[in-house]
């Protein structure tokens, strides 16, 4: 009998408090479709989650499964399978040059070394990039450098690509070309973003608020509600929640 497919975001009871700051107070969710949308507010949440989904952080309490792999103990497969996009390209960035930072994540996956410079070659030409071969990073732009750390992403051939605020920092050609290319790609994608706009070809969205679930749906039927709330918000005087 063929095994059913795990969903590809599954969180019970998550709790993080750090330095005794509650971000997530039982949060369950589960949630299976092959591009995820995660919404929210400026400090609702999402970055800490997109990390926790990533094994990057371990929670204080509760399971965290992608694509059916329990993320905080299989750091193996977490490497294979999953790769994730930081919405600061400065607390990715470890290497000095563009090659050596995209080859960095294909040597870990255990690729030879004679095979790296061809490897980073083709991932540079399938972004019209290969003139950043040998170009030091710190010399690039903020959304150049953002797309460094996508194609160190993508060249290692994730499974699930969790993509946090991807678009930040990228001008209109580079954002169609990084959708099409992500339209284009097998991968389950499960991106976040405070931006409605990005998700409306996504089969499910789920709106964090607060650490909590305030609704998850299609995006017909959560978007219009998110902006709904963000607009009635936004047309207040008082924005001293921003602080929390
Ligand atoms: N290590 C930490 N210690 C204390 N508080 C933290 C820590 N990490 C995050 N927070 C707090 O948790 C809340 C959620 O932060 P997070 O970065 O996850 O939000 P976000 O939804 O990604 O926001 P944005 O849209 O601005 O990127 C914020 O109030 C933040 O100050
Ligand atoms: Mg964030």
């Amino acid at each position: 009998m063929p095994q059913p497919t795990p969903p590809l975001i599954e969180v019970s009871d998550l709790r993080y408090a750090p330095q005794g700051r509650v971000i997530f107070d039982g949060l369950s969710v589960s949630l299976d479709a092959r591009r995820i949308g995660i919404i929210g507010r400026n400090g609702s949440g999402k970055t800490t989650l997109a990390r926790m989904l990533g094994g990057l952080i371990e929670p204080d309490q509760g399971c965290v499964r992608v694509a059916g792999i329990d993320v905080a103990r299989d750091r193996r497969t977490v490497l294979k399978r999953i790769g994730i996009l930081f919405q600061n390209p400065d607390h990715q960035i470890i290497f000095p040059t563009v090659d050596e930072e995209i080859g960095f994540g294909l040597r870990q996956l255990g690729h030879p070394k004679s095979a790296i410079p061809g490897m980073v070659n083709d991932v540079l030409a399938r972004f019209d990039k290969t003139h950043w071969q040998g170009r030091i990073i710190a010399e690039l732009s903020q959304g150049q450098r953002h797309l460094v750390c996508l194609m160190a992403v993508l060249a290692m051939g994730p499974d699930v690509l969790i993509l946090d605020e991807p678009f930040a920092g990228l001008d209109i050609p580079t954002r169609m070309q990084l959708t099409r290319y992500l339209n284009l790609s097998d991968a389950s994608i499960i991106h976040v973003t405070h931006d409605p706009a990005d998700l409306g070809g996504y089969d499910t969205v789920f709106w964090l608020d607060g650490g909590a679930v305030r609704a998850t749906g299609t995006p017909d039927q959560v978007l219009p509600v998110f902006v709904d709330a963000m607009t009635k918000l936004g047309a207040g005087d008082d924005i001293s929640d921003l602080t929390g």
